[in-house]
């Protein structure tokens, strides 16, 4: 295999982000929000796509101070809504340069994976995993027609991109899928051998006090759960607090949510396949699991201790 083939944005030059368009799913709150922060900060013209409207139209106000930013109302795991969110951004910004497909959502099941109901696969499914495809069907042909750098950026997780958290069963097959198809979508594109390449991105650095626990808020209902389950549908970033003290016996780290921003931004510039922290741990990590594959035992889970 080629030096390129291993590498990712090998041989481009970085992403310039002054200048530059970008799209940002799920900017709305959260870890997308600081990301679309962190992209006006440097110059970038950004466009907001979210599902919830009214933190979508507070977001959109709050940023604007710092650069232009537009909010669009999209549903990513609507093929017809993102269509419509890429040729509003063509037609208006004439190129799209950073394509965060960050929009995520637990199952909101909870509980164990027999638990699991169709409409929470449905659900948990349709955002993290059919709206990182269609996002890519929608905007990579546009960006590879357009011949600008471009990057695109999908947002996975820990839990279930490096290992499942066994409580979060069907949200970690969502995220084991994604990490899995944008790294056939980066080769693809190394083939290609044109100026887009893919990254994906492991938000860490502790718990993170994100909408994330109460994903359920933007169910649509259509997939709401037809029987009782655990009964609970989220939880609050200070219940999963202590659920986590509890488990672990000591206070959990907590994540600077606007660095990691940041962090995600920088990583995207210099065009990294990969763009995570900690990387010697989760080494170590998939080395012990790959070992117990390798023996035919289970491998090791993720450690965030619920
Ligand atoms: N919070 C964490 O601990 C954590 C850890 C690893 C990965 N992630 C991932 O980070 C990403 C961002 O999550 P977050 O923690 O910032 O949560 P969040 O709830 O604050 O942000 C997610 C955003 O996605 C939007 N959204 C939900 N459904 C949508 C849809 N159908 N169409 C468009 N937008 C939709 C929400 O309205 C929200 O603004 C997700 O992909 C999540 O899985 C989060």
């Amino acid at each position: 295999m080629s030096a390129d083939l291993q590498g990712s944005g090998e041989g481009l030059a970085p992403i310039e982000i002054a200048g530059s368009v970008a799209v940002v799913t799920g900017g709305a709150s959260g870890i997308g929000r600081a990301i679309a922060s962190s992209l006006l900060r440097r110059g970038s013209t950004v466009w907001i796509a979210d599902v919830e409207q009214v933190a979508l139209a507070s977001t959109v106000d709050e940023l604007s101070s710092l650069g232009p930013v537009t909010g669009v109302l999209a549903d990513v795991s609507d093929e017809v809504s993102v269509r419509a969110l890429a040729e509003r951004v063509d037609a208006e910004s004439g190129r799209c340069n950073l394509l965060f497909l960050n929009a995520g959502v637990t199952s909101g099941g909870g509980g164990l994976p027999w638990q699991q109901e169709p409409n929470d696969w449905r659900w948990c499914f349709g955002v993290n995993v059919f709206g990182v495809g269609i996002g890519v069907s929608e905007f990579v042909p546009r960006m590879l027609a357009g011949g600008e750098p471009g990057q695109v950026v999908v947002t996975s997780s820990g839990d279930g991109g490096f290992a499942p958290v066994a409580t979060a069963s069907v949200y970690a097959a969502s995220k084991a899928a994604v990490t899995c198809f944008t790294e056939a979508l980066q080769l693809n594109l190394i083939r290609e051998q044109d100026a887009v390449r893919a990254s994906v991105f492991y938000p860490s650095g502790g718990l993170m006090d994100t909408g994330l626990y109460t994903a359920a808020r933007n169910r649509p209902e259509h997939l709401q759960r037809r029987g009782p389950g655990t009964g609970r549908a989220g939880m609050s970033f200070d219940e999963l607090k202590q659920r986590v003290a509890q488990a672990t016996g000591r206070e959990p780290a907590v994540a600077d949510i606007a660095a990691l921003g940041e962090f995600a931004v920088d990583g995207a510039a210099r065009r990294d396949f990969i763009i995570a922290r900690d990387l010697d741990s989760t080494a170590e990590l998939l080395h012990r699991r790959a070992d117990a594959i390798g023996d035919g035992r289970l491998p090791e889970p993720h450690r965030l201790g619920i």
